[in-house]
């Protein structure tokens, strides 16, 4: 045994450890946890008394010169590394890519937020929509032009993909008393040719007020805020009269073009204006129907298309660009 030391105290003195492998060669041969050391210390406590005292100095010299000898080769060989690295680590590190908000997203979250802001809470339904909901409860005389199958995805008798989130109004009123005040934001389909103006599927937001003493001027006044609040202060409202099932009186509403400011220009076709939703004051039937009862309560309501707005605002020429997932397009729209 003290031979044995002995000839790999000689070794240890030897070892040549001029580079990284050899000084890793060299740890693991007497320094690892199955190295010479640690099997020579095994090897120590079942040798005789006697040959001890001995022994353990040598094996301790051993321990002792074999750590010193990797010492000093691990903090040359790191020395060396250190010399070579071309890093820097104290630059920032490459920006991880986390994707970009589809347009139609920004803009409807923008809507969100303005009548967040008026105290309206946001409401969702089924994209598979009853007659009820969709039409009968909303209003639509049996033979209405719209339940026709050129602008209905019918799924059965019973049964299509909704055509509006008006919807989404009956559901409200059926489940809730007044004060109702919702937005109520979704996806809705309509059978009509694909080109770069229509699609069969886009996204609407409507809203609906209703309680007690709820009148046109509160339409008007909220619209008016919506406006100020999403485009800026100079831009200008107006109501044109119009007709839908559910509401009495109807209106449309324009607003001042947003790109030329009401100048005249080839997006408003040289009138200064744009139609961007379609309002009024729901119609009693409609209130009868869903279990409000007229005589206590009014209200108001409004639902705008959310594609036509967002190509304006981005200059975006056809709506199927919206659908097509295509990631140079929407790459345009990261924000961080
Ligand atoms: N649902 C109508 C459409 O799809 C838009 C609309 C008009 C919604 C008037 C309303 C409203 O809530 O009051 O064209």
């Amino acid at each position: 045994m003290i031979e044995l030391i002995k000839t790999h105290i000689a070794d240890v003195e030897l070892y040549s450890t001029d580079n990284a492998e050899r000084v890793e060669e060299f740890r693991l041969k007497y320094l690892s946890r199955k190295g010479i050391l640690n099997d020579l210390f095994d090897h120590f406590k079942q040798l005789p008394k006697e040959q001890k005292k001995e022994a353990g100095m040598l094996l301790n010299e051993l321990k002792t010169k074999a750590e010193e000898k990797f010492k000093s080769g691990d903090a040359q060989f790191s020395k060396k590394q250190s010399a070579v690295l071309t890093e820097d680590f104290t630059l920032p590190g490459n920006p991880y890519h986390v994707g970009s908000r589809h347009p139609i997203s920004v803009f409807q979250y923008r809507i969100l937020d303005v009548f967040r802001k008026l105290g309206f809470t946001i409401a969702e339904g089924p994209e598979i929509e009853d007659d009820w909901h969709n039409f009968s409860g909303l209003n639509f005389p049996e033979n209405h032009p719209a339940r026709d199958m050129q602008d209905t995805f019918f799924i059965d008798k019973n049964y299509s993909l909704r055509t509006h989130c008006t919807s989404v109004q009956v559901r409200l009123m059926e489940n809730q008393k007044p004060p109702i005040r919702a937005v109520m934001p979704g996806r809705v389909y309509r059978n009509e040719a694909i080109s770069a103006r229509s699609h069969c599927f886009f996204h609407q937001i409507d809203g609906v007020y209703i309680d007690k003493n709820v009148s046109f001027a509160d339409l008007k006044q909220t619209l008016y805020y919506f406006v100020k609040e999403l485009f800026g202060e100079d831009y200008g409202i107006r109501f044109r009269p119009s007709y839908f099932p559910f509401t009495e009186p109807s209106a449309e509403m324009d607003i001042s073009c947003i790109l030329c400011h009401g100048e005249g220009c080839n997006v408003c076709k040289h009138t200064g204006w744009l139609e961007i939703l379609g309002c009024g004051m729901i119609d009693p039937n409609v209130m009868t129907a869903n279990g409000i009862d007229p005589e206590e309560y009014s209200g108001f309501a409004f639902g705008m298309g959310v594609e036509r707005t967002t190509m304006m605002l981005y200059g975006i020429k056809d709506i199927r660009i919206l659908s097509q997932n295509d990631v140079r397009f929407l790459r345009q729209f990261t924000t961080e």
